[in-house]
């Protein structure tokens, strides 16, 4: 027996296919499906087409949820589905349904995709990967004929980046105050939302309960630069980070900057510059993988020659633990107050209503992932996901996993993020495997 074919047995057998000594002997359906590829060409070039959609003039991508981009780039998807046959869907959480029926349309849905909206000059590839991934495993069951004993959907979540607030709305973890935060489009939660075909008033309506959906599955690029430095093809993700996300107000007195004695200030931006500093030293200061970051900073009135007198920031914390990030702000919110009192400064943290909390993924799926993965004869490394994802969500409802595919100089979250075509077509190659797996097994 060949190596490869050896190796192919083998991860089959250990997916629970008899192999019965040669592939030729194993189901024709489940070899059928293992033959079956994804066109790696149709997926990038999909990729390109699709980063046109909030384009700027030098080349940078700014599709933000809610904006006239993102609606832009929806209806392209969304025709897409049509030509699937997708029959798509605009649930009230704005988040694109497509579906396709099951030889037996009693069991409950396999479902899969990702989110299609970018955070401002983002990359061409979080989310997108996922969702373009998704639907050429669509299009290939239908160029082939192949129909799946359960129905599948396809899921484009609304606003991912925003907060995975079309996912947190599906398994109804939406507040009224999460529905009024603004977003980074300008408008709230709620008036986004209905932009894009929702409806916020009835966001209860998208909610879907435990044992709705068979599986969900997602392919993402990594974001991370671990699978390219160790040379592995595919990631398979055990957990995804909690992230908090709090405003940080910094009132000091806005005064003259020139008549003011430097021992009379009280200056907001000094008192926020050493929180950034204190931020970065607490999150330091215990073991771990947790992340902390200020990511966004205003300042009022903001002049060369006006003490600032209003600082408006954005703390943002991220682990696998919810107790560490509550102990961490705790000792952020100690420091805080030591820095105001020296400053004669108010600093005050508003904790935000959209956060998420860590998940697992569904143990048995990591498993399929890997083995199905190896079939395919990659490399495979199980591991936590740093970014935030709809599946952390999806995990409360349904058994769900996520495939990694790897993420050049491992840049996310910029234009200069890039995956490979092949790592691309590979990762799709496995989503498409697993469905076909979990299709059949159970
Ligand atoms: C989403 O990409 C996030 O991790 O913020
Ligand atoms: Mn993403
Ligand atoms: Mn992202």
């Amino acid at each position: 027996m060949q190596r490869r074919q050896f190796i192919q047995n083998a991860s089959l057998t250990a997916l629970g296919i008899a192999t019965f000594g040669g592939i030729k002997a194993v189901t024709r359906s489940a070899a059928s499906g293992n033959a079956l590829r994804v066109n790696g060409k149709r997926i990038e070039s999909r990729i390109f087409e699709l980063a046109k959609f909030g384009m700027d003039a030098n080349g940078h991508g700014t599709r933000v949820a809610f904006t006239q981009a993102d609606i832009e780039g929806r209806a392209w998807f969304i025709a897409l589905m049509k030509k699937a046959g997708l029959n798509p869907t605009i649930d009230t959480a704005g988040n694109i349904i497509g579906k396709r029926k099951g030889k037996n349309n009693a069991l409950k849905p396999i479902a899969f995709g990702s989110h299609i909206d970018m955070v401002p000059d983002g990359g061409n590839y979080d989310g997108t990967l996922g969702s373009i991934g998704a639907l050429e495993v669509i299009e290939i069951l239908n160029e082939q004929n192949i129909m799946t004993e359960h129905p599948l959907e396809l899921i484009i979540f609304s606003n991912e980046e925003g907060g995975t607030i079309g996912s947190k709305a599906m398994v109804g973890d939406i507040t009224k105050e999460g529905l009024q935060q603004r977003s980074q489009s300008g408008l709230t939660m709620g008036e986004g939302i209905r932009a894009i075909g929702g409806n916020p008033d009835d966001i209860q309506s998208c909610i879907r309960k435990k044992g709705d959906i068979h599986a969900w599955l997602e392919l993402h690029i990594e974001q991370g630069g671990i699978l390219e430095k160790e040379n592995i093809q595919i990631g398979v993700v055990e957990g995804i980070v909690g992230i908090v996300h709090w405003e940080i107000i910094v009132e000091g007195f806005s005064n003259h900057a020139g008549a003011t004695q430097m021992n009379m200030r009280q200056d907001a931006l000094l008192a926020a510059s050493k929180l950034v500093i204190a931020v970065n030293e607490v999150i330091n200061s215990v073991k771990g993988t947790q992340v902390g970051t200020v990511g966004k900073i205003s300042v009022l009135p903001g002049a060369y020659n006006v003490i600032p007198g209003k600082v408006q920031m954005g703390l943002e914390i991220r682990d696998l633990s919810a107790d560490k990030i509550d102990m961490l702000f705790k000792e952020i919110e100690r420091r805080a107050a030591l820095i105001a009192k020296a400053s004669k400064t108010n600093i005050r943290f508003e904790r935000q209503a959209n956060e998420s909390k860590p998940a697992l993924t569904d143990k048995k799926l990591q498993q399929t992932i890997n083995a199905t993965a190896k079939s395919l004869g990659f490399s495979t490394k199980f591991m936590q996901s740093g970014a935030g994802h709809d599946t952390q969500h999806m995990s409360s409802i349904a058994p769900a996993a996520m495939i990694f595919i790897p993420s050049v100089g491992g840049i996310s979250h910029s234009p200069k993020e890039f995956s490979k075509a092949i790592d691309m077509e590979n990762g799709a190659n496995v989503l498409m495997q697993t469905i076909l797996f979990i299709d059949k097994s159970n």
